[in-house]
This record gives structure tokens, sequence and C-alpha cells, in this order.
């Protein structure tokens, strides 16, 4: 028989082991756990090991060093969870290791991509006929969509990019909210647009783009919005700003790592209003679809813009099939992530997703009145899954101590962050896991430690 039984029953059980303890198990790992990780520090091999032996030793160190980000009650960053069908769909799919770069290196992969890409903008209400690349976060997305952007832009001009290369280029604008994820600006740096060249669009409390203050656009430049603010979760005024921006000729990307998901809630989609109206978005698909890393999207308007970008062609690689996965992403090899998206899709529906989303907002909005009663003031509009939040006595450091304790409890965990310019705490839901009793535990982990 090929296959390894022992090996793989055994991954079976410490995958058990592993999910089973999440009630019981810190939500971020203990000094003593951290401080084992150091046994993995040996000297290079020089022979092989047993590969028995080699999941043993990860899962009796690796296992409990683990931060249970995908629990019920980790509420640091944004980072979702893990659907029990999409790590089924990725365990499936790491056994058949398939390359996504071609359809004849995975012809299931490409087909599921192709499917996802109809669904997503079908769900998300964007252009039917819109390219979309499967790339491993929003970083990439951001990257992915923001390249294809340039090149359009670039090629209105007559200028052939990729051939003449930026040194003779002509200039370009970049407008980005002044609240911008810096990883759009770590995308822009790939390309080689630094910070100082970047225009800043003024924002309100919120963090949303004051409309009135956003520098003039023209056929030269890209602007670059948020669906879903990383602390605040505020959205952008896309249709006024789009508006403004076609008259103009200038290309809207919209960075909706998480937030652009909200198109799927019934009740709350109207928060992205006008989202449509961009010419380009990312999305991560590892944070709020809740499949397993790397997982995200870059989608754009214009079909060619990407292709023209992202094109790879050589003698030997086959062209057949409708699309050519690796012709809408940076990378030639790569993971069937579109896989996983597909399975979440499927096992959840619009109305199964669009549930999931709205549960993970009405628990924010619980979760602040609670805190507002408990002594805390909240610093954001709770428009969907983040809370932004001090205490009413404004002293930060007291506040540091109190989540300090909190993370130590082992019951819960929040993240600082920046907010006004004052060191201050974020909540974020995100994860299918999280229930009604975690917030309990949470809250009561929070009020425990004041006292
Ligand atoms: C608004 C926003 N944009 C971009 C990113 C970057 O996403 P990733 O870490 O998947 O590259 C994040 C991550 O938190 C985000 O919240």
């Amino acid at each position: 028989m090929r296959f390894n039984e022992k090996l793989f029953n055994y991954v079976l059980e410490a995958a058990k082991e592993f999910e089973n303890g999440f009630d019981d198990n810190p939500v971020v790992p203990g000094i003593d756990a951290v401080k084992n990780i150091d046994q993995f520090d040996e000297p290079t091999p020089t022979t092989g090991t047993d590969a028995l032996d080699v999941i043993k030793m990860l899962h009796e160190i690796g296992t409990p060093a683990t931060t249970l980000s995908r629990s019920g009650r980790f509420f640091g960053f944004v980072v979702g969870g893990t659907l029990p069908v999409a790590q089924a769909s990725s365990w499936l799919t790491t056994a058949w290791d398939q390359n996504a770069a071609l359809t004849m290196l995975g012809y299931t992969a490409a087909k599921l991509e192709q499917v996802s890409r109809k669904w997503i903008l079908d769900m998300l209400d964007l252009p039917p006929d819109a390219a979309m690349g499967f790339v491993s976060g929003a970083t990439m997305a951001g990257f992915t969509a923001l390249t294809s952007a340039r090149q359009k832009l670039y090629k209105n001009m007559g200028y052939d990019l990729r051939k003449s290369g930026l040194k003779n280029a002509p200039d370009l604008r970049v407008i980005v909210s002044a609240d911008i994820h810096t990883t759009n600006i770590a995308a822009l740096n790939y390309m080689g647009i630094g910070r100082d060249e970047l225009e800043f669009a003024p924002v309100d409390a919120q963090g949303k783009i004051i409309t009135e203050e956003l520098p003039a656009m023209d056929d030269r430049t890209i602007v670059i919005i948020q669906a879903g603010n990383i602390n605040s979760g505020a959205f952008d005024d896309f249709t006024k700003i789009c508006g403004l921006a076609r008259r103009a000729g200038a290309w809207v990307h919209v960075d909706g790592a998480f937030g652009g998901w909200i198109k799927v809630s019934k009740t709350r989609g109207k928060m992205a209003k006008g989202m449509e109206l961009a010419d380009s978005w990312s999305i991560d698909c590892h944070k709020w679809l809740n499949v397993p890393y790397d997982s995200a999207i870059a989608i754009c308007r214009d079909r060619s813009a990407m292709m023209e970008a992202f094109t790879i062609s050589a003698s030997y690689l086959l062209t057949d099939g409708e699309r050519i996965p690796n012709n809408f992403t940076p990378e030639l090899s790569r993971r069937a992530r579109g896989i996983d998206v597909w399975a979440a899709l499927k096992y959840l529906g619009r109305d199964g997703f669009g549930e999931l989303i709205d549960r993970c907002c009405d628990y924010a909005n619980w979760f602040a009145g609670e805190l507002s009663r408990t002594g805390f003031t909240i610093m954001n509009d709770v428009v969907i899954n983040q809370v932004v939040f001090c205490l009413n006595d404004n002293d930060d450091e007291r506040l540091k101590r109190i989540m300090d304790k909190v993370a130590a409890s082992g019951k819960a965990w929040f993240g600082p962050t920046r907010w006004r310019e004052r060191n201050v705490y974020r909540m974020s839901i995100s994860s299918h896991e999280t229930t009604q009793a975690d917030l309990d535990v949470a809250l009561a982990a929070i009020k425990e430690a004041m006292d």
C-alpha cells in the first residue's frame, strides 16, 4: 500500500487532540511552551529521521506552542478561523499536490477557481466578467491589483512598462487614504513607488476619507480606498469617490481585506454601497471566509489589465483550458488555494456566509455594549465587527495592565492598537467559532482583571 496509514492516523489523532483542547488550552501559549520550541534548533541533520518520529516531534513540541488564533476567543488583528470543510478540502488538496499554475497541472483547481470567481462576483455584486487572481493574502492581492492598474494607466499613455521598465516611465500619481492599511504602502513599495511619492487624503474621526478634501484626480491617478478600516471598520464613500474618479479617468482600488465581504450580508451589505463602481478590489479569504492560510483574491474589472501585467509565457507552458490561472497572479507555481475557497462557499452558501458575517457583527455590538457598562469607552462607531476601546478614565497604562492580565489568563486575547494618538485596544470578531459563551468568558476575564 502506498498510503502511510500509521503516519496519517497519527496526524488525525494529533489534529483531534489539538482541536478538542481549544476550550481548555490558553488562547496564547504559555512561556514554557514557547521556550520548548527551542528544541527544534538542532544541528543540521546529516541523516534522515523516520517520518512518524518527525511528525510526533512536531506535535509534541509544536502543538502546545500554537496561538489559538482560530479559536472563538481570539479577538486580535483580523484573523478569521478555519471552517472544518475548508480544512478538509485543504488536506485533500495537499494529498493531490496540485499546481494551480496551469489548467493541465490541476484541472479541478483551475475549474474551481473559475467557479469561485463567478460565485464571488455574484455574491459581492461585482461585474460578472471581472478577472480574479488567487493569491496568498491581501497584501499580495493589493500588489496584484495595483500592478494591473499601473499597467493599464501606462498603456493608456502608450507606454509599455513590461518592455521599457520604470526608469523612463511617465509620472503616475497615487492617492491613498491617510488611514490606509500599511500593507498597501508595502505593495506600492514592491512596485517601486515610495512613501514620499504618495498623496494622502485626509480622513474623519472614523477613518473615512473626507471626500471634499480628496486631492483632484486625473487620468494618471490611482486612488486607494477602504472597505473596512482596520481599526474602526469604517467604509469610504465609494459612490462619491468612484464618481469623481470616473469623470477624471482615474483608477480606484478598494482594499476590502475583510470588510469587502460585508456585501454578502443581507442587513449590512448597504454599508459598502457603491463598492462595485471601483476598478479593482483586494479581499482576504483567510479572514472572514474562514479558509486556511494563505488565501486571498485580487479582482480587476478590466481583465486585459491583469493579463497584460501578469501573463507568463514560454513554449513549454501549456495554454489549454477556459482560463489560464497564472495569467492573473504574480506567481507561476502555487498551491491550489481556490479549492478551499470553493469548499467554504459551497458549504456556507450565500445565506450561510451572510449569517456568519452578521453573527460576528452582532457579537461585536453586544460586546461593545457590555464594555461600556463595565467602565470602558467605545472609541469608534461599531458598524461591523471591529471595536476600539479605552478606559473611561483614559488611563491607557492601566488599560494595558488589564489587557495583559486577560491575555495571561489564557481565556481571551485582544490586540493593542494605536487610534487617534492613543495606545488603546481593539476587538475583531471574524472566526466562525465565536459563540455567545466565548463572549461571556472573555467579558468575565476582563471584569476579573479589573478587580
Ligand atoms: C484592511 C487590510 N488590508 C490589508 C491587510 C493585509 O492582509 P494580509 O495579511 O492577508 O496580507 C489586512 C490584514 O489585516 C487588512 O486588515
